[in-house]
């Protein structure tokens, strides 16, 4: 039995929403694993959400909610959003799941037990938007991150270390005979010269707050979020039923930014839980970031776009697809690269629509049924030849994990089989040679069939469409059956053709102009500046929730509210406590994370909307909120929704 695979996503922190850089590693993670079950291997996907840690901790307090509910309240996005994409991960891994926190403590102790943690003074500093120590050097002028350019924090507590120091030369010699543990081999010299240049032992575990899993024996400490995330790999394949068969990871797919942790930090540590070196991953793939309009797409720049509402802009049929295409056709896995709504239209009409989408068209009208393939040609014999070597050059750029490597040798068959219908002139051959045209309808056929399955694993859904005018099912994988074609396919003669419409719709000028508007990048201010908070953000990152019947909406029971009083809450900048005349005998406590926006003198006597049968939830001790006021938030601001005219207190919202 060949080697099984699994590879994984990093898991996302949730203070973002799913956009498209991290859409990039998910569907090429989804993408290898489609690829390895055609080729018959059994292959798991693991992606999730890496939810502890101070930047939630205060991103929670923040929002003036605890920091379980805003985790399940933005971990569900990321689940939901990669079925939108295509993505068909077997496992997603909360970090605050029980089943994780066995395993990170299971791994704790061991680790222990072999003498490689002991307790020490930790006094540094640290970054909270990376969650990582930073020396002085690290850092840039007037001690600021060189990632998120704000501030380091000096960090000085009683603190768990782990001995990596101990591990320079092991992870050396590892490194030594896994040449490819890092790729692409720039990388891995960057992390070979960062061990060479000595490991210090690492600080993993904090007692200055409480959203982390508690540290086994010494429940006055949690992990550090970085020890406890890496684990996820190895502790998401151990519950709920056993799927250690899987491990080791054949590979870690992460961005450039985040390779030292999974180089160095996550070999050692499972080297000191006692894993021999033919049980590490196998590989880390660290790829560059996709910038939008020339920048880092993130939050923090406002200029992230949701890759669910562009693909569905694109075309509700095959956007999905087109979009995975185009990101992992225009931008070389692992290396930055440029994302333009400009080449994603472009590459609709070129690539998909007048290369594949017409080779589809272009074999299918002439019959309705497969002919006698007779004997093949110059012509033919020269296109499957072309073939060919697309299948192995693809197969071979795939194993490698190199899906841009593996479209280009696709796309160089695909531009074969055109020139090959160019001058093999099936119009002609209707007229004058029937049995010419069999031939020629049998070769594309066979070469439309290899083309479906080697476009399967990055189009899916294309696939399958094809595959239906081609008169095929669609594809299933099977452990210990390989699909790919390296050979064309045979069809036998008689079998039914179902010409349909074209796969890839063209886009009139309208329809590209207001995909462009929809989603242009936001204009920069001042050069590098990023764009001001409060600019207009043309291209938000939307968030495309799944449909609710009415029933579901007319379960929530909303009333107009009038505000009696107003106060601030002492140390909770953002928070204020409001009593709210919503039509009952007793005003109603709400606390609302709206201190930023509004002084408590603004809000007496306003007219407000407020969800009513909400759970209540208790803020600190005696500060419990029975309902939530609705407010629109754009750009960081919060503003508060009203009622147009006099509506008295209690008034039904519906
Ligand atoms: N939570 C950690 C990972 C823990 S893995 C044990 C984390 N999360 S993250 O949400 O900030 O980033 C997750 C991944 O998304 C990283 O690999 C990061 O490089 C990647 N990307 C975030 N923005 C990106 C782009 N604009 N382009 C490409 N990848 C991007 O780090």
């Amino acid at each position: 039995m060949t080697e099984r695979f699994y590879v994984t996503t990093p898991i996302y922190y949730i203070n973002d929403v799913p956009h498209l850089g991290s859409a990039y590693t998910t569907i090429a993670a989804d993408v290898l694993c489609r690829y390895q079950r055609l080729r018959g291997r059994e292959a798991r996907f693991l992606t999730g959400t890496d939810e502890h840690g101070l930047k939630i901790q205060r991103a929670a307090e923040e929002r003036g909610t605890s920091p379980q509910a805003l985790a399940d309240e933005m971990s569900v996005k990321f689940r939901e959003a990669w079925p939108l994409l295509g993505c068909a991960p077997d496992d997603f891994i909360r970090t605050s799941e029980a089943r994780h926190a066995r395993g990170v403590q299971a791994l704790w102790r061991k680790i222990h037990a072999a003498g490689d943690i002991y307790l020490g003074h930790y006094q540094g500093l640290y970054c909270v938007g990376c969650e990582a120590y930073y020396t002085e050097k690290e850092l840039d002028a007037g001690g600021l991150c060189p990632i998120h350019g704000t501030p380091a924090e000096a960090v000085e507590e009683e603190s768990y270390f782990f001995r990596l120091s101990r591990y320079a030369e092991r992870l050396l010699a590892f490194y030594d005979h896994n040449p490819s543990f890092v790729v692409p081999p720039s990388r891995m010299n960057e992390v070979r010269s960062f061990v060479r240049g000595g490991l210090q032992d690492l600080s993993i575990s904090r007692t200055t707050f409480r959203w982390g899993v508690e540290v086994p024996d010494d429940p006055r400490h949690v992990m550090y979020v970085w020890f406890d995330a890496l684990s996820n790999y190895h502790t998401a394949l151990q519950e709920p039923e056993d799927n250690r068969r899987f491990w080791p990871a054949s590979v870690h797919l992460v961005g450039k930014d985040i390779l030292r942790f999974h180089a160095v930090y996550w070999p050692a540590f499972l080297m000191a839980a006692g894993f021999p070196d033919e049980a590490l991953p196998r590989q880390v793939l660290a790829h560059g970031f996709l910038t939008y309009g020339g920048r880092k797409m993130s939050k923090s720049l406002r200029n992230t776009i949701s890759p669910v509402a562009l693909a569905s802009a694109l075309s509700p049929s095959v956007g999905v697809d087109a979009l995975r295409y185009c990101l992992l056709r225009s931008v070389s896995f692992g290396q930055d690269g440029d994302f333009s709504v400009e080449d994603l239209l472009q590459r609709y009409a070129s690539d998909l629509g007048n290369t594949l989408g017409n080779l589809v068209s272009r074999a299918l009208p002439f019959t309705e049924r497969v002919g006698e393939r007779g004997t093949l040609g110059p012509l033919e014999e020269a296109m499957n030849a072309q073939l060919r070597e697309s299948a192995r050059a693809a197969a071979e750029a795939f194993d490698a994990h190199a899906p841009t490597r593996a479209l280009e040798a696709i796309w160089a068959g695909l531009a074969a089989a055109n020139h090959y219908v160019d001058r093999a002139t099936p119009w002609v051959a209707k007229k004058q040679d029937p049995a010419r045209l069999d031939t020629i309808v049998a070769t594309l056929v066979e070469a439309l069939d290899a083309f479906s399955v080697m476009i399967a694993p990055v189009m899916p859904q294309v696939a399958t469409a094809m595959r239906a005018q081609l008169g095929l099912g669609p594809l299933r994988s099977e452990v210990g059956r390989d699909q790919w074609p390296f050979e064309p396919p045979r069809r036998a003669p008689g079998g039914e053709l179902r010409r349909g419409k074209p796969i890839f719709p063209r886009l009139d000028d309208g329809q590209r102009a207001l995909v462009l508007k929809a989603f242009a990048p936001p204009e920069e201010s001042d050069g590098a500046a990023p764009a001001a908070a409060g600019a207009p953000a043309q291209a938000p990152a939307r968030e495309v929730k799944p449909l609710v019947d009415y029933a579901t909406f007319a379960k929530m029971e909303l009333r107009v509210g009038t505000v009696v009083s107003a106060e601030r809450i002492k140390r909770k900048d953002r928070l204020l406590s409001l009593r709210v005349d919503v039509g009952e005998p007793e005003p109603r406590s709400l606390v609302a994370g709206i201190g930023q926006d509004y002084s408590p003198p603004e809000l007496v006597g306003r007219r407000i909307v407020v969800l009513c049968n909400l759970e209540p939830r208790q803020f600190a001790k005696g500060l419990d909120s029975h309902g939530m006021l609705l407010a629109a938030e754009d750009g960081g601001k919060v503003r508060l929704l009203g009622v147009d005219g006099e509506v008295a207190p209690g008034a039904a919202v519906r």
